[in-house]
């Protein structure tokens, strides 16, 4: 099997796993990163979503080879119950949260545009999540959420 190294949430990681295998599977197979979920497999719910050097991507959809040496940050890398990434307390505020399934995916492609755009408008952050599935229907809330944590975020 061939060797693929790159960084996950900051650490140097290094395996050995067939190539053509998604980004998804070996994350939560011999990594244990089960934070990104499983959603349709097939590029169209976000449920999976990782950034990958500042960009976030559907790993169901990202061959293992195509991510060799680059920077990978799963939900897992985002903040922790002690320290959460200014985005989740938000989330817990405006209730943007219902069944969870979409949340991760939801988080990441927030914090890729949050990352590239610190101050986005309301088009902005529908635009950014447009990819991304929720069917208990919180839309209106997450997206008041990421711009609450926008909001908070910049006035530091
Ligand atoms: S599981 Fe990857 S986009 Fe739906
Ligand atoms: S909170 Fe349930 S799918 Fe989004």
């Amino acid at each position: 099997m061939p060797n693929v190294r790159f960084r996950l949430n900051g650490v140097e990681t290094s395996l050995d796993a067939d190539p053509d295998r998604s980004l998804l599977d070996i994350l939560r197979g011999p990594l244990h990163m089960t934070g990104p979920h499983f959603g349709c497999g097939a590029n169209e719910c976000g449920a999976c979503n990782v950034i990958v050097d500042g960009h976030a991507v559907a790993s169901c959809d990202t061959p293992l080879w195509s991510v060799a040496d680059k920077d990978i940050t799963t939900i897992e890398g985002l903040g922790t119950a002690q320290q959460p990434h200014p985005l989740q307390t938000p989330f817990i505020a405006e209730q943007a949260l219902q069944c969870g399934y979409c949340i991760p995916g939801i988080l990441i492609s927030a914090a890729a545009l949050l990352q590239q755009n610190p101050n986005p408008t309301d088009a902005n952050v529908r635009a950014a999540l447009d990819r991304n599935l929720c069917r208990c229907g919180s839309h209106n809330r997450i997206v008041k959420a990421v711009l609450r944590a926008a909001a908070e975020m910049t006035a530091r």
